[in-house]
């Protein structure tokens, strides 16, 4: 039996809103590896992967152990991960390095074509906004800082489920914020495993592959592929 036949529909006629994920997505996270590269010459790229990763695995951690009691905000799974990493790699974390490369986590610029797309999401009527494991505060201080303030209509956190994604109850609240169904919402995520968890859930999904990784080897497709946050504007291209 072909599994994929479960998948929502290929694109809805005209979606009403568009969500993004947050780091990685609207957030370039580079500008952390290169500073990781100044403080630890030759390894600012394995820390920042393993840094990533284990920031991601505590989300899973935290979220699948007695139904989120251990939950702990995105910004303390960070720093806990950062420090993780660098015992990992035997690299010494003084308390200044530790300060500077979660201040540079916490004040990330936007990817460069992030503004555009959302002014063109504006002006075609469509609702804007970020979906993100961040919490509300450290997620404040980057649309700040990115100036992408205005070009947003929703910033909207996890913390209040107290759960990370891909559980259910953190994509439902994209629908109960911009009351726009999923199916006719496209969310928009760089993570594979992000976009794979929208679409079970029911979104219409964009994954933005900007690095050419392999696709998910389980579940179904992203509704769309592509490779820069412009891709987005496919979907409502006229027909
Ligand atoms: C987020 C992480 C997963 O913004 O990138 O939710």
């Amino acid at each position: 039996m072909d599994k994929r036949r479960a998948s929502p529909p290929a694109s809805p006629a005209r979606p009403r809103a568009v969500l993004f994920d947050a780091y990685g997505t609207l957030f370039d996270v580079h500008s952390v590896a290169l500073l990781a590269e100044q403080f630890y010459p030759g390894q600012g790229q394995a820390l920042s992967v393993v840094w990533r990763d284990k920031q991601i695995e505590y989300t899973r951690l935290v979220t699948t152990s007695d139904q989120g009691a251990h939950y702990q905000p995105f910004w303390d799974l960070t720093r806990a991960a950062l420090r993780y990493a660098t015992a990992r790699l035997h690299l010494e974390l003084t308390p200044p390095r530790e300060q500077q490369l979660m201040n540079q986590y916490r004040a990330l610029s936007a990817y460069p074509e992030s503004r555009e797309v959302l002014k063109r999401l504006q002006e075609l009527g469509v609702v804007t906004g970020i979906l993100s494991n961040g919490d509300p505060d450290m997620l404040g201080v980057a649309v700040r800082s990115a100036g992408l303030d205005s070009w947003l209509d929703q910033v909207i956190s996890v913390d209040p489920v107290r759960l990370f994604k891909t559980h259910p109850a953190c994509y439902a609240l994209g629908p109960e914020r911009t009351g726009v169904p999923a199916a006719e919402t496209v969310f928009v995520s760089s993570n594979g495993w992000d976009a794979l968890g929208a679409t079970w859930f029911g979104y219409t999904t964009l994954w933005v592959n900007r690095h050419g990784l392999p696709a998910e080897q389980i579940g179904p497709p992203p509704t769309r592929t592509g490779t820069s946050l412009r891709d987005v504007l496919s979907f409502f291209a006229a027909a």
